[in-house]
């Protein structure tokens, strides 16, 4: 399949490649679009044959529900047997924005997009193309990353032609995403809603606007291998860069240190060796590919670059990486939850 790579502009859509993104998508084709958490790739929710090639362009577990994407309510309504109290005054607080709400869905829904669910994940995002698609193709788009299933997240469209280039029918190029990580999955099916996997929108700032919210349980700290987690697609390895990646954690002279003598080691030994460092920390590392990956004084600078980072170690062949571990709170909780899983729980204490 030859992929269309069409650029355009944010904040001056070009309306010609919107109309053919939206042309291939109702004719049950897939098109990779930005949104403002990570590049998405979409196809036709309520077709269930347009769902099904996502599985397959991705190579993502049958199980592993999409999230369907939505430019008003008047679209959410009838995909959703009903909408509670507590969705609506989220919906009000964070739509469009980087939060997933789970539903029960209606008939209309297939099985097929839900990963056999009896629930359905809905998402407006806040970004001018996506929303423009979603608008002008009258499609409730299924969209998960556009990555290949288990790599580090798209950012960039060039991440996403890296990944499915030659798979799927287009991909609208609108630019580095804003925000760098996925968007906050709520299950409000129950009382008090629950996190499913946590993401730029926190605890804290759902809290003030419902009062209590809970945390699945499976998804804090190493998952059991037998633990079921209520967002299905959080119990696979993900975000995973090729190299075997370590965390560090202690005081940061100790942790640079440490770094320092094994990355020393390592090329004695002829290892191609990566570190993650921030800004803070960058100059103090004498040998090695080191990249900072943001500031500690601003934790969406992180979240903004934590995939790239990951893909570019790919890229350069490192043989291992070794990260410094990042505050595990507020949007820190994100952050954390994709670099250990993307580190498989590997954290040394120095
Ligand atoms: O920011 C985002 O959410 C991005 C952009 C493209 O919107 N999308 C995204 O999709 O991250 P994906 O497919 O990579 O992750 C979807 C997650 C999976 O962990 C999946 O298991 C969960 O959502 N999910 C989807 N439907 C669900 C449902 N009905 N119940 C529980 N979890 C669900
Ligand atoms: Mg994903």
């Amino acid at each position: 399949m030859n992929t269309i790579i069409k650029k355009t502009e944010v904040n001056n859509i070009d309306l010609e490649v919107i109309k053919q993104a939206s042309d291939i998508l109702r004719d049950g084709g897939m098109v990779a679009f930005p949104t403002e958490t990570v590049y998405g790739l979409g196809a036709d929710a309520l077709d269930e044959k347009a769902s099904a090639k996502i599985y397959a362009a991705k190579g993502r577990p049958s199980d592993n529900p999409l999230i369907v994407h939505v430019a008003d309510v008047k679209q959410l309504e009838p995909l959703v047997k009903d909408i509670p109290d507590n969705a609506v005054k989220l919906m009000d607080k964070f739509w469009p924005g980087p939060m997933t709400l789970i539903f029960e869905k209606s008939d209309i829904v297939p099985s097929g997009t839900t990963g056999g669910l009896q629930t359905v994940a809905i998402r407006m995002p806040n970004h001018p193309v996506a929303l423009s698609l979603i608008k002008n193709s009258q499609v409730a788009i299924a969209a998960p990353s556009a990555n290949t299933s288990g790599r580090p997240s798209p950012t960039t469209a060039q991440h996403v032609e890296n990944d499915l280039s030659g798979k799927i029918d287009m991909i609208i190029d609108g630019g580095a995403v804003g925000i760098g990580i996925e968007s906050t999955i709520v299950d409000v099916t129950v009382n008090p809603p629950m996190i499913l996997r946590p993401g730029y929108i926190t605890k804290k700032m759902l809290e003030d606007v419902v009062g209590d919210v809970e945390v699945d349980k499976a998804i804090l700290g190493k998952m059991s291998p037998d633990a079921k987690p209520k967002a299905p697609g959080m119990k696979y390895k993900h975000y995973a860069p090729k190299a075997d990646l370590t965390m560090f954690r202690g005081e940061k002279d100790a942790v640079v240190n440490h770094i320092n003598n094994l990355v020393k080691e390592g090329i004695a030994e002829g290892k191609k060796i990566g570190i993650i460092a921030s800004d803070e920390t960058f100059s103090m590392y004498k040998e090695g590919n080191v990249i900072s990956i943001g500031t500690r004084s601003d934790d969406d600078s992180i979240a903004r670059n934590l995939y790239a980072v990951l893909r570019k170690f790919d890229d350069m062949n490192v043989d291992v990486i070794y990260s410094e571990i990042f505050e595990d709170d507020g949007l820190g909780q994100a952050i954390m939850n994709r670099m250990l899983k993307a580190a498989a729980y590997h954290v040394l204490q120095v």
